[in-house]
Order: C-alpha cells, then structure tokens, then sequence
C-alpha cells in the first residue's frame, strides 16, 4: 500500500517558522519520523513538497493513478483553494487532510477551510503526530478497518 504526503507552502521551511505552531523540526526530519512509522505498519510512503498551487495540483492528478492515499497539508491553500478542493473532489482514491498546528484555535482567516469539505477527514493540533495520525486513518480506509 502507498500513500503520497504532499505539503505545500512554506512547508520547507518549517523549522525556521514559529516553533511554538510548527514544532522546530525541519519537513526531511518529520518526513523521516512518517516514513518510519508508516513502514512499521507495512506502508510505502512518498513525499512532495512545492510552494506552488499548480505544481500541488499536478502531483494530485499523477497521484490519483498509482497511490492508494493521499496526505495532504496544502498550507495557507487550505483556506482559500478552489482549484486544490476541485482536485481533491474529483480524486477516486481517498485523501486525508492534516495541520501541525491547532488550526481552530488560530487566526480568524485561517477559519475558513474549502478543501475538508472534500477530504475524508481534518487532522489538525498534533504536531508531527498528525501526520503519523492521518497514515493510521487512511490504513484503517484503505484496509476497511474504519466500517468494522
Ligand atoms: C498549517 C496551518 C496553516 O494555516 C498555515 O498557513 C500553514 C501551516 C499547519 O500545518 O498548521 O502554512 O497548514
């Protein structure tokens, strides 16, 4: 089974953002602490990043082909992405979406979320453990675990 996080912008550099949010680990550290734990649970994992919403977009539709789930923390193009929730929507395999920082107890702007509507869940306040958490349910997705 293999599943794709994608991270989109200023990502790379989570950890020279605010570590109080973001935790102070670089994205290769947290990337490698995922791919741990997805391999101890017998999951290929695969990772992009970009800063830019069309290259996000593309990875999705390329994805949709081979992967069996996607990750996805699309940064600020959470809030305000229609063109990101658009490719989600029309993805025939199932997406997760996940936030280091608690998202709801933040900005006002960052409210506004247009791409969960279209993922399967929000995975949001865990640090790097939203990540580890969002491989777990999409294990349990993609093994029917979730309508036992
Ligand atoms: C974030 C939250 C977003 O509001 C913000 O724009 C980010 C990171 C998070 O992981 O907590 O870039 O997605």
């Amino acid at each position: 089974m293999l599943f794709v996080i994608i991270n989109g912008p200023n990502l790379n550099l989570l950890d020279e953002r605010d570590a109080g949010f973001y935790g102070g680990k670089s994205l290769f550290y947290v990337n490698e602490y995922i791919s741990d734990y997805a391999e101890s649970v017998g999951i290929e994992t695969e990772f992009f990043q970009s800063n830019s919403e069309g290259a996000i977009i593309d990875k999705l539709q390329d994805v949709r082909l081979f992967a069996d789930g996607v990750i996805i923390n699309a940064g600020a193009y959470s809030h305000y992405s229609l063109a990101i929730r658009d490719c989600i929507d029309a993805l025939p395999i199932p997406c997760v979406e996940v936030h280091i920082s608690n998202v709801a107890a933040r900005d006002d702007f960052r409210q506004r979320d247009v791409i969960a509507p279209v993922c399967r869940g929000v995975i949001s306040g865990f640090g790097k453990d939203s990540y580890v958490l969002a491989v777990e349910a999409l294990r349990r997705i993609c093994t029917d675990l979730d309508e036992e």
